[in-house]
Order: structure tokens, then sequence, then C-alpha cells
């Protein structure tokens, strides 16, 4: 008897997309076993290396080793499609896309599309992009809605730290009033290194050397990524409908020594901070550096580590940390969305996990 398969569509082979895949072939077996479903990925779109389609399944490992070593999928890969990436979203067959394209922060293009184009043929969507989630969220579940079909995005803030789900699956009942955190790794780790005495350019040059800043690093420096966060989790967690454009925004370029160096002496530290809160007025986002005192448990939080407290109705607050966190965390916020997915199409609740 033929194997039941669930078919994945992929949308970017970064590092996301490439730890996803080992996470997927180290457990795909358990997966199987457990599911009786054997996960194939029919589709693997890039923007510069090329798109894979084989409706059959694609040789994952081979296509790893491509893009890693070969800088792209070669002429001579049986999988080698020349459509654009809507027609092999379409021609993938797919059960699941995965969006894993690199983020465009001021309009969320063209994962959104991506995103649509799948929901309307059918499929389930996994997004670690978090364009999608602060441009179009609504839009983009409603949709997903009207076609029964999920729409999972965990790894978009602090990778596969459950945020969403921390809501969603253990806090039934409760109400978000506010939320707090920590999210950008960059901007904590200059911080954190001008508290040590390393001068801003010394600091970025580290973080940039380290592999977690971009050569261009404004996105991070002028809040543009924190305030994409502080966004997506409005509108997911506080019910909003606003853009990082609508978050007011102060990033960390204009910090000097001396004003780090004057807080330490008060017993303070300075860490950029993304706030949202629901008030008699409406929903406000802010993304500014704030000025804490040094006992503060957020004070703690160096280096590339996140933390977001939530504030709730119920509930009260409750923070959850996610310490030096690596790629393997975001495949893990990629793995468990499409863990999910295959639990509701096999109708498996149980976990794979043995105890
Ligand atoms: N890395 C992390 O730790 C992390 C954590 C949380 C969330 N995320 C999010 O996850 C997503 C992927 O991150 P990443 O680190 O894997 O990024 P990455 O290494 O830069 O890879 C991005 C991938 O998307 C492809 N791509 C870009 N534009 C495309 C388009 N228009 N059509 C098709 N493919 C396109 C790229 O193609 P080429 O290969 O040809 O360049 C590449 O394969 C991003 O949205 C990122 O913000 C990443």
């Amino acid at each position: 008897m033929e194997k039941k398969k669930i078919r994945i569509c992929m949308v970017g082979f970064g590092n996301a997309g490439r730890a996803f895949c080992r996470m997927l072939l180290y457990k795909s077996e358990e997966l199987e076993s457990t599911y009786g479903y054997e996960p194939v990925v029919t589709a693997i779109c890039t923007k510069t290396k090329g798109i894979l389609l084989n409706t059959g399944g694609l040789n994952l490992q081979q296509a790893i080793e491509e893009a890693e070593q070969r800088g792209g999928f070669l002429p001579d890969n049986t999988g080698l499609y020349q459509g654009t990436v809507l027609e092999a979203i379409e021609r993938s067959c797919a059960d699941v896309l995965l969006e894993l394209s690199t983020l465009s922060i001021f309009d969320g293009q063209p994962a959104i599309t991506h995103i649509e184009k799948a929901l309307d043929l059918g499929m389930h969507v996994v997004t670690a992009n978090k364009g999608p989630i602060a441009w179009a969220y609504s839009r983009l579940k409603e949709k997903a809605d009207s076609r029964n079909r999920m729409f999972l995005f965990e790894a978009t803030v602090m990778d596969g730290t459950p945020v969403y789900n921390l809501v969603k699956e253990t806090l039934p009942g409760c109400r978000v009033i506010a939320f707090k955190g920590i999210l950008n790794s960059t901007t904590n780790f200059i911080l954190e290194e001008m508290e040590k005495g390393a001068s801003y350019e010394a600091s970025l040059k580290e973080a940039q050397m380290r592999g977690f800043a971009e050569a261009d690093p404004s996105m991070d420096i002028d809040g543009w990524d924190a305030a994409a966060k502080t966004a997506a989790l409005i509108n997911v967690l506080l019910k909003g409908e606003v853009t990082p454009i609508e978050i007011r925004r102060t990033g960390i370029s204009a910090i000097t020594l001396d004003e780090i160096n004057r807080a330490r002496s008060e017993g303070k530290k300075i860490k950029l901070l993304c706030e949202g809160r629901r008030t008699t007025d409406g929903i406000t986002g802010i993304v500014h550096p704030v000025k804490l005192d040094e006992k503060d448990f957020f004070s703690l939080i160096d280096a590339t580590s996140s933390i977001l407290s939530i504030t709730t109705d119920l509930m009260g607050e409750i923070c959850i940390v996610e310490k030096d966190p690596e790629i393997q965390q975001t495949a893990y916020g990629i793995f468990s969305d499409f863990l999910t997915i295959l639990k509701n199409i096999s109708g498996i609740r149980r976990d794979y996990a043995k105890q």
C-alpha cells in the first residue's frame, strides 16, 4: 500500500529553511511511525539559487548540499524548474506552504502574496517571516479561517519560544492587556558591549562578525525590526490592526557612551523595549530605549537573549525568556507549527516524542 504523504512547498531556503530541513530529516521516521504520514518536500523556491519542483518528493540532502556548497541548485538537478515562485507554489500540490523568505519590513511583500496564493489553493501555511503578520495579519487569518486552513507563525517573534502558543494554548479565558519585551538581539548586544566600555562602532562590528547583525544594520539600530515585532504582537495578542509604521519608534543610534556610563553610575541600564498596550483610547505601540534599574528582571537579559512579559486580565503578568538562541531555535519554531498541522491532518493528537 502506498504511504500517505504530507507535501511541503518551501519559499525561502536560507539559514532558517535549511535548518528546518535538517530537523525534518532527523525526525521524519518518528513522524511517520507516529502519524502515518511521510513528510515530503515537493518544491523549494529561492530568489537567486533557482527553484526545485518534484511532486513525488525532492532529495532534501542534495538540495542542502547544493545550496550550501555550490551556492545554488545545479543545472543537472532533475528537479530544476524554470517557472515563477507563484507557479511553483501552484504546481507543488503541497498540503503546507512554509513561507521563509526574506523580511520586507516596509510592506511584507512578496510573502503576503505567496501566503494568499497558498491559502487560495487550500494549503495550510506556516511562516517565520514577520512581515505578513505585521502588515496583513487579520486579512490572512480571515482567509485561512474561511477556507478552514491553519495559519501559524510561532517563529516570527522569539524563534521557537512559545509566545503565541503560550497565550493560545495555556492561558484559556485570559485577555491580553499589555506586553513588554526585549526582542532585538543586535541592539541588546550593542548596548551591553557599550556598558562594558566598547564604542558603538566596535560593538556593531563585533555583532556583525558574530553573524547576527546585518551588513546594513539600520533595520535593527533604528528600531524597525523591533517595530515589526511589536506590530505583529499587537495584531495577534491584542487583536489590533497596526503596521510597523504606526509604532512610535526610537532606535539606539543616538545613545552615547556618556549616557550609558551615567546610567550605570545611577545603578541603571539602558535597554531597547518593545511595548504594546490596550487602553480606553485604543491600542498603542512603542519601541524606545528605557533606563531600567539594574535589579529589574529585564536588566538581566544579556547579549542575544530576549524576554517578553505579558499582562492579562485573569493571570496578571507572566514572563518568558529565550536564552542565547541559535538557528536551531528558529527551525524548532517552524517545526512545532508543522507538527501542529500534521497532528490536525492525521487526527492523532499525541506527541511523537518518547518520555
Ligand atoms: N535567521 C533567524 O534566526 C530568524 C529568526 C526568526 C525569523 N526569521 C525569519 O525567517 C525568514 C528566513 O530567514 P533566514 O535567516 O533563513 O533568511 P536568509 O538566510 O536570508 O534566507 C532567505 C531565503 O529567502 C529567499 N528569498 C528571498 N526573497 C525571495 C523571493 N522573492 N522569492 C523566493 N525566495 C526568496 C532567499 O533566496 P536566495 O537563497 O536566492 O537568496 C533565501 O533562500 C526571514 O523572514 C526572517 O526574518 C529568521
